[in-house]
């Protein structure tokens, strides 16, 4: 377990990642850096997630036909209705959820801004919000901007699951919030029902609000997902959070939702109205019909993208990493040790350079004993086009001779 540092609030932003300069300015993102190195270098950028394919044709001509019909002017707050009753729909027909669209579901900018108002909303200075580590950049951003301090339970290599005692350790009396991600990223696992049940039994014994942000819900190469609010005992104290990025291929349009008992609802809406007020009219009736797409549309996706980590697994594996095959995500992990690598932050930062192709390190996705702890693990994107996979493959296959 680690606590974060107790930041003066202009140092909140960070999260043990690069994001302010020495000197206090804001610097920029390891995910920007990776980006420019990758644009700079011609190399392929397996660094950021987003896919190098837009989604379904019907979603896009959807959007175009709202804005050509006009819907260019600030939707309600909490989303329009026939939004928010798709994602109503959606958890039931995949979860047998019912969330009422009127009260107990909103629409939010992206998922990102989702995890924001839920945390604006639950926490502040003395309270402890706990996360996994590697954790998703956000959520320590969030939680420092808050206020609040980031406790952490570790995932161990080789398949990122949770040590359930040191997972018990991390709860105290303060512990307000249990922030799950589940397909996780950056590990790519896919925690079974044993590990949330857990976390839902440890929830309620110290009175602790879940919130779960489940944006990778489909996609996934195992068992199907199991929503934490799904659980006994977990409904009436769960936030769930997941967005169309992921799932439709639109990252760029920024539509995410969360979904749980009415009191939470309000107050994650009452934090949302002051952040963004509304989100993107437009994407919204085409995300509602995205939601309604046939079940072929959702094994496709799932199915496309196993395919896609296997190629690059392969190519990774060729090349001389050890690979942890994830269960879902778009990022594949590996470890660098096997090609003599002891720190993934200086590969990243060579590889471009090397041999084309840009990664992130794991590290910047933790606080100090985690960085320690997965200082030879690089993520890799694999949300693109099989033959940018294979592309990718073929020169990661020269890594070693040019090391
Ligand atoms: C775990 C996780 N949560 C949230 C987000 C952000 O989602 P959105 O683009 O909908 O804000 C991402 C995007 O990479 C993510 O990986």
């Amino acid at each position: 377990m680690t606590r974060g540092p107790n930041s003066e609030p202009w140092q909140r932003t960070a999260t043990g990642a690069n994001l302010l300069g020495a000197d206090g300015t804001l610097g920029v993102t390891i995910f920007e850096e990776m980006t420019t190195l990758a644009l700079s270098t011609g190399a392929i950028n397996l660094g950021q997630g987003f896919p190098d394919e837009d989604g379904p044709a019907e979603i896009k001509d959807a959007a175009q036909a709202a804005i050509a019909a006009g819907a260019n002017q600030y939707a309600p707050g909490k989303g329009i209705i026939e939004l928010r009753e798709a994602i109503s729909l959606h958890q039931e027909r995949f979860y047998g959820l019912t969330p009422d669209p009127q009260t107990e579901v909103i629409v939010t900018t992206g998922a990102t801004e989702a995890i924001a108002a839920a945390l604006l909303a639950l926490v502040g200075p003395g309270d402890e919000v706990l996360t996994f580590e590697p954790f998703y950049d956000s959520y320590g951003a969030i939680i420092g901007l808050a206020g609040a301090t980031h406790v952490t339970a570790p995932l161990l290599a080789p398949d990122f699951m949770p040590d359930l005692d040191a997972l018990e350790a991390a709860f105290s009396d303060r512990t307000k919030v249990v922030l799950v991600n589940n397909p996780h990223n950056p590990t790519g696992a896919v925690f079974p029902r044993e590990v949330l049940e857990r976390v839902v039994a440890l929830a309620r014994r110290h009175d602790a609000v879940i919130v779960t942000d489940e944006v990778y819900e489909h996609l996934t190469f195992g068992p199907a997902h199991l929503p934490v609010a799904g659980l006994p005992g977990a409904a009436d104290r769960t936030l769930t959070i997941s967005s169309a990025g992921k799932t439709f291929s639109f990252t760029g349009w920024k539509i995410g939702w969360i979904s749980g008992p009415e009191h939470l609802i309000s107050a994650v809406r009452t934090v949302k109205q002051f952040l963004s007020y509304s989100s993107g009219t437009p994407f919204q009736s085409a995300i509602a019909l995205g939601l309604g797409l046939p079940d072929e549309f959702y094994a496709g996706i799932a199915d496309t993208l196993r395919l896609k980590r296997d190629i690059l697994s392969e190519g990774l594996r060729a090349a001389g990493f050890d690979v942890f095959t994830p269960q879902g995500t778009y990022f594949v992990n590996v470890d660098t040790a096997p090609l003599g690598i002891t720190d993934a932050l200086d590969l990243a930062r060579r590889l471009p350079e090397l041999v084309g192709v840009a990664a992130i390190p794991v590290p910047v996705f933790c606080h100090a004993e985690g960085a320690e702890r997965t200082r030879s693990l690089l993520r890799f994107a694999f949300c693109k086009r099989t033959s940018v996979l294979a592309e990718a493959a073929e020169r990661l296959a020269t890594l070693r001779g040019r090391l």
